[in-house]
């Protein structure tokens, strides 16, 4: 038996956020992050909507990217205080992804972090309060999913969180809040989409039911994410839509390894002054995944089935995998992403010599490989790595090197 889970209602399209008028409650905390969204005026609206509806309202402001199990603790102390009955989440997937933990928090006040993180071990949620998402970038898709991932910055640890239980009840997909990202955002969280697709349609746990989310959600992308990136709205406003598709698919198949990498070389080099942000370790490492993964005969047919119907050609399955590596690099390159951590530099961009020197990279990755075998993604990726095969992996990225093994 199998469980397809997504939100009650998702109001999508221009200008739905107005539908928070529509919410039925006594008091809503708004979970927030930094200042885009207040800066541009998405803030005072979701307020004036809610109090419209007949609310009062709080707003929980100042979630950092990649938010900590700290700041976790502080919301849902200050959910405690206001005793919300709807949470409203709004802006990136950070954001997004605290206020879900603070939930949690704020409905089982005794639960320790390590118990949030068993995974689908999460307590029967909704007793206090329901909760509305609103994406602000086109990635994460978390405004969908039943996942949450929080850094704890003591270990370095980006950890997942899962569960349908933290599924949100209602999704606000409105295009108009992703028109103000900067470049690099659109062109992190869309090869961030394009990877939660891939990774779903090839994972162990895929079904009938996610497939035709994937399968159509890759196509979007691919036609809509570079030109999207180059300033065209209307596809930006299609991307919002398809990174969501990606996100119903992904959380009901799960993923792979390109994200057990990503959760697990994310935080780790943040002493040397920068993050390798979600959606580019993402865009470098499903290449190499994607190569390595192919070795299963059933992912590389599965593969060869995205590369038909992204029209790229091929004879065979063989063909197939490499065009699709291809035609992804060459979105990296359209996006300004760099192929490997060694070319990446601390402001994201490719470079000669990036952030991660060499010595502290194989320093460091005897325990990244160990732990990102370990991470929750890695049960449904298509092939199984053995520590020292994910250890080989991570030097082919770190290095751009093919992978023959
Ligand atoms: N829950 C999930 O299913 C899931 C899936 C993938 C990734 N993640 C996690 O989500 C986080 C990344 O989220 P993200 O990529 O959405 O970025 P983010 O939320 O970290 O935001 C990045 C920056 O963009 C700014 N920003 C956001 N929206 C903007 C807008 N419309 N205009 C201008 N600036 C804007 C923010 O202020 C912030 O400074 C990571 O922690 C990642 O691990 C979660
Ligand atoms: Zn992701």
């Amino acid at each position: 038996m199998a469980r397809f889970t997504l939100p009650r209602d998702l109001y999508h399209g221009k200008g739905s956020l107005e539908t928070l008028k529509t919410l039925k409650g006594e008091r809503a905390m708004v979970c927030v992050g930094g200042g885009s969204m207040k800066r541009f005026g998405f803030l005072d609206r979701v307020v004036a909507y809610l109090e419209e509806a007949g609310m009062k309202v709080e707003v929980f402001e100042g979630i950092e990217p990649d938010p900590s199990v700290t700041t976790v603790m502080k919301g849902a102390e200050a959910m405690e205080k206001f005793q919300p009955d709807w949470i409203v989440a709004i802006g990136g997937g950070s954001p997004i992804d605290a206020a879900k933990a603070m939930w949690i928090k704020y409905e089982y006040p005794e639960i320790t972090f390590e118990q949030m993180c068993v995974v689908f071990g999460i307590p029967e949620l909704r007793k206090k309060a329901r909760f509305c998402a609103i994406p602000s970038t086109s990635g994460t898709a978390t405004e969908v999913t039943a996942f949450s991932v929080i850094t704890d910055y003591e270990k370095g640890i980006k950890y997942p969180l899962a569960d349908f239980e933290i599924t949100p009840d209602v999704a606000i997909v409105d295009p108009d809040l992703a028109e103000t990202m900067p470049k690099k955002l659109v062109a992190h969280t869309g090869m961030d989409a394009m990877t939660h697709a891939i990774e779903a349609y090839v994972s162990t746990a895929n079904c009938d039911f996610t497939d035709p989310l994937a399968i159509f959600a890759i196509k979007m992308i691919q036609s809509d994410l570079v030109d999207s990136y180059n300033g065209d709205m209307t596809k930006r406003a299609s991307m919002h839509n398809a990174q969501c598709l990606a996100g119903m698919a992904f959380s009901n198949a799960l993923l792979g390894i390109v994200h057990s990498m990503a959760h697990k070389t994310g935080a780790i080099f943040e002493d040397l002054g920068a993050h390798i942000i979600h959606g580019a370790a993402n865009a470098m490492y499903l290449p190499k995944v994607i190569e390595f993964n192919a070795k299963d005969e059933t992912a590389k047919k599965r593969y060869g089935v995205i590369a038909d119907y992204m029209g790229l050609g091929g004879k065979d399955d063989d063909e197939k995998v490499k065009n699709l590596i291809a035609y992804l690099r060459g979105m990296n390159d359209a996006l300004n992403i760099p192929q490997c951590i060694k070319n990446y530099g601390a402001d994201s961009y490719p470079c000669e010599q990036g952030f991660v020197p060499e010595d502290v990279f194989l320093e460091r990755l005897p325990e990244i490989a160990k732990n990102a075998v370990a991470d929750a993604c890695t049960g449904s990726n298509p092939r199984q790595p053995s520590v020292e095969e994910m250890e080989k992996l991570l030097k082919c990225c770190y290095y751009d090197l093919p992978v023959n093994f």
